[in-house]
């Protein structure tokens, strides 16, 4: 039997990446994450909805930033870039500092004082990064990032890189094979809003290659999945972008100073992909919504209760959002939805246990005390 070795997202789909074929490629081997649908939640199960989780969190990084990563970074390489930098939430910080130690380069990463989870801090630091604190939020540290990038020797790798953008569609073209078509809808948490436009952009490169298969398309797959002929638009999702309440600009229809969000990695009022986010949301059909802290939270919760799968509170905002559209008819009885979930809950275990009610009970380290915990419990 010939082996199989998964050797990450830009040898997979190095076809429809615009990457110079002799680059050196910087790899994780991101990608491949899985598409788990969700079994328990009884309000899916009664209006007959499959929901699929594709869980980011299952990244080299443990979100979705390590897609966009591998191709920034090889890029920024190719290019001879000694030294890459970013504004940052928390992942876009985490993975920059992976890839740069990976490639053997410098990461410089600006990030919201006090405002990331400890997970992604903790990322930052062992991978090498050199932090700037910045007293201000993601959107100032944005700002900044720009400016010194026409005056330093730096390259910008937040999704205002095409690269960025380009590796993130890979996730449409996974979920495509995996289903043998697209969902009817996609549900995805929106910040900055370049992961939206970017699974937009793998759909949309999948739909105009409609009529072949994958294979045929893309030449990336070995050739036994179904992506069948239908008319274009069919083979697109509905995009659903979801924000939280407190940092919600494409809800308020502008740009809001002073976002605020249990969610911080989605705590960003001024984002950059606006127009793209949009087009990808008015081309598909779809809509914005938006959901509050304690929505988003509850739905976290569940996920990791009932379906076994911890993701971020960021992440949970998909699905929060999916289950509210389901609950009130927009996405009908029958509908296929995939929900992205975008980085894992171990990113941020602060909040996780403060919200948890989980019981802890100490005893003595005796046989009969476990057990009678055990029989108490039962
Ligand atoms: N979910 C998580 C876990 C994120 O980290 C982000 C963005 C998003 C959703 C939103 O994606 O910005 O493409 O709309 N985090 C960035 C960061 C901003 O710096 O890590 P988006």
């Amino acid at each position: 039997m010939k082996a199989q070795h998964y050797t990450g997202l830009i040898d997979r789909y190095r076809s429809v990446l615009p990457l110079a074929p002799d680059c050196k490629v910087i790899s994780l081997c991101e990608g491949d994450t899985p598409l788990i649908q969700c079994h328990n939640i009884q309000q899916l199960n009664e209006k007959n909805i499959k929901l699929y989780l594709k869980f980011e969190g299952l990244n080299p990084t443990g979100s979705f930033k390590d897609r966009g990563m591998t191709v920034a970074v090889t890029q920024a390489v190719s290019e001879g870039s000694q030294a890459i930098i970013c504004a940052s939430t928390g992942n876009t910080s985490a993975s920059a500092a992976a890839y740069a130690a990976r490639a053997g380069i410098k990461a410089f990463v600006l990030i919201p004082d006090g405002k990331i989870a400890m997970g992604k801090l903790a990322q930052a630091m062992m991978h090498g990064a050199i932090i700037l604190q910045i007293r201000g939020n993601f959107d100032d540290g944005m700002r900044l990032v720009k400016e010194v990038a026409s005056e330093a020797p730096v390259n910008i790798v937040n999704s205002i890189n095409p690269y960025r953008l380009q590796g993130q569609k890979t996730a449409s073209y996974e979920i495509v094979e995996s289903l043998g078509r697209a969902p009817d809808f996609h549900c995805i948490p929106v910040g900055n809003a370049g992961n939206i436009s970017a699974h937009w952009t793998g759909y949309s490169e999948l739909a105009a290659s409609s009529g072949k298969n994958v294979t045929e398309a893309c030449g990336f797959c070995n050739g036994d999945c179904q992506f069948v002929s239908e008319p274009q638009i069919a083979l697109r999702p509905k995009m659903l972008g979801y924000q939280a309440a407190g940092a919600a600009p494409f809800i308020k229809g502008s740009m809001i100073d002073k976002p605020d969000t249990v969610a911080t990695a989605i705590r960003i009022g001024h984002p950059q992909s606006w127009d793209f986010a949009h087009a990808a949301v008015r081309e598909s059909g779809g809509w914005f919504n938006s959901f509050t802290d304690d929505e988003i939270l509850a739905t976290q919760k569940l996920l990791a209760s009932t379906e076994g799968v911890f993701c971020e509170p960021a992440s949970a905002t998909s699905v929060t959002g999916a289950l509210h559209d389901v609950k009130v008819g927009n996405i009908p009885e029958g509908s296929s939805v995939v929900c992205t979930l975008t980085g894992h809950g171990l990113k941020d275990p602060d909040i996780a246990i403060k919200q948890s009610t989980a019981e802890m009970i100490t005893i003595d380290a005796e046989l009969e005390s476990v057990k009678r915990a055990i029989l108490d419990s039962i």
